[in-house]
């Protein structure tokens, strides 16, 4: 049937009551079914292993939401078997019908919305509107990537030199190999996936251990939507024990890796090095971390900016390689625009996500939890705490991965509070003698992945387009939240290689291309 253009999935409306009502069901469902084991998926078959990792709730972890099966090397290489032979026709299969696979895929997704999204809730603490976004995000990657398909799938006529046909395309590169994060658990890996496996390639999917049963919806989406078998692996495991395996196994053509800068670059050296029996170059897709910042100028609108830079912040507890993690503040402003982010950050309530009742919910775990708080106390020797608001106090926080919602002032680009990704809910303020400085400060970090400027000034703006270095700039709005083909997403620097999810030089990393001459 016919491809419609691509919208992008529509935001939730809670003001509608079938929306509010659906969550707590989706959640109440997936109670009555937590904790189980759930096994690899190799060449179409469910595998178990001995090895196994509980994934739990960190609002409370004591509650297991599943046993995840752990992959080892003999289970990689199993995975890598499957996939080069179920990929020798895969490839060759019409582009078309990839696409409506793909397509299908969505689909489903869209059908499972609700109970794909009350996964992430538990599993990694996403408020309902994060998780419906995350869900939403990954429907739009497979939506975009299977129409991309198709527009790279058309003849390309080469040159019009008479007594010749040169024609320009794509081919497969092989298998894929996905690894992907926990915080935006299923739309990152969505994307990685349906992009490898729409241009050709057979997957294995590495998900984070933190987030392997919201990695696990993408095997039912996947094999309900007709993917064959061998052409999608789920292979969770401790990247300890099979992460440089997975990377090195020769018959990797390309390895799609989002997470933290030096994991990223770990593997990008490790892909480097030539394999016995391999005869290709690896190809490393890596978006990795940031360092964001957030101007305010002195004629920002400040009702705007103040709600932006809070969201920015702290939604999802700040752990968005997009999150604003530095707010830059010029001069002449700066008392009134702290003294209102203050008070708008205290009026925010922390607490479980699968409450609507709190804004911000618990960190992803315990060992995340500890490295937050270490930060807090480099932040207190380096500048001066101006918040630092603690989970509501009726809660059980032993037994939870609650962070203080922190806010420290007196920060300047030598401090590591203003260098390193923290991950969490700790928020620098900045204060810039003026817009040239509030510039140079946004652009002395080693990332370039998202930034946002609040100005009235048309010179600011135009100055803020030339010279903040980000892959993704927003002007008068936060800097999270791109979507697909819209803001087609990804940072350069130690950010990332520089091409952008959700946009259209995305899939001709997945293929080599190839141009064919006839002579006529
Ligand atoms: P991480 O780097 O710790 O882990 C990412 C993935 O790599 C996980 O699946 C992990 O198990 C795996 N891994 C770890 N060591 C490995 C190895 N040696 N070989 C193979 N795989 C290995 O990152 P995280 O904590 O899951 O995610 C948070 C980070 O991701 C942050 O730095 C964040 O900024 C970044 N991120 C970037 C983007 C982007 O688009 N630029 C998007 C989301 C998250
Ligand atoms: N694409 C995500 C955002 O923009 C990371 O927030």
């Amino acid at each position: 049937c016919e491809i419609g253009p691509f919208r992008n999935d529509p935001a939730i409306d809670f003001t509608i009551e079938e929306a509010r009502e659906a969550f707590p069901e989706a959640i109440s469902r997936l109670r009555a079914d937590m904790g189980r084991t759930l096994p690899l998926y190799i060449g179409g078959t469910e595998i178990t292993t001995d090895d196994r990792i509980p994934s739990t709730n960190p609002a409370n972890i004591s509650e297991v939401v599943g046993e995840v099966c752990q992959a080892g090397v003999a289970e990689i290489d199993q995975a890598i078997a499957a996939a080069v032979q179920a990929q020798k026709e895969w490839g060759r299969r019409p582009a078309k019908e990839r696409a409506e696979i793909i397509l299908r895929a969505a689909e489903i997704a869209k059908e499972r919305i609700f109970d794909l999204c009350a996964v992430q809730v538990l599993e990694v603490g996403k408020q309902w509107d994060q998780a419906h976004a995350d869900v939403g995000e990954a429907i739009d990657f497979m939506e975009y990537y299977a129409r991309d398909m198709l527009r790279l799938d058309q003849p390309r006529r080469m040159g019009r030199a008479p007594g010749e046909i040169n024609h320009y395309m794509y081919q497969p590169k092989g298998v894929a190999a996905v690894i992907g994060p926990w915080n935006f658990p299923l739309a990152i890996s969505a994307g990685m996936c349906s992009a490898a496996i729409v241009t050709g390639n057979a997957v294995l999917y590495k998900p984070s251990s933190l987030s392997s049963v919201v990695g696990y919806g993408l095997v039912d989406i996947f094999r309900d939507a007709g993917v064959p078998d061998g052409i999608f692996n789920y292979v969770p495991g401790r990247s300890s024990v099979m992460g440089d395996h997975l990377v090195t196994r020769p018959e990797v053509g390309v390895i799609a890796f989002t997470g933290s800068m030096e994991v990223g670059t770990h593997i990008i050296e490790t892909a480097a090095k030539l394999q016995p029996g391999q005869d290709h170059v690896k190809r490393v897709i890596a978006e990795m971390g940031g360092k964001n910042a957030i101007i305010i100028d002195d004629d920002a609108e400040l009702d705007e900016a103040v709600v932006h830079t809070l969201y920015a912040a702290f939604g999802f507890q700040g752990q968005k390689c997009s999150a604003c993690s530095r707010v830059i503040v010029v001069d002449s402003i700066y008392d009134r625009f702290v003294e209102r982010l203050v008070e708008g950050a205290r009026s925010l309530k922390i607490g479980p996500a699968e409450n609507p009742h709190y804004n911000m919910g618990p960190v992803v775990d315990k060992s995340q939890q500890k490295k937050i708080k270490e930060y807090v106390e480099i932040a207190r020797k380096e500048g001066a705490i101006l918040l630092e608001h603690a989970a509501a106090p009726e809660l059980d926080t032993d037994n939870a991965c609650f962070v203080p919602m922190t806010i420290v002032g007196g920060i300047t680009p030598e401090h590591r509070i203003a260098q390193e990704e923290i991950f969490g809910p700790v928020l620098a303020v900045m204060r810039a003698r003026d817009f040239d400085q509030a510039i140079e400060w946004a652009n002395s970090t080693r990332y370039a992945l998202t930034g946002g400027v609040f100005s009235r000034s048309p010179r600011h703006l135009e100055q803020a387009r030339r010279e903040f270095n980000v892959g993704n700039l927003y002007l008068n709005r936060n800097n999270v939240g791109a979507l697909v083909e819209r803001q087609a997403f990804g940072g350069f620097k130690l950010s990332g290689i520089g091409s952008k999810t959700g946009g259209p030089d995305y899939l001709i990393q997945y293929m080599d291309p190839k141009v064919v001459t006839e002579n006529t």
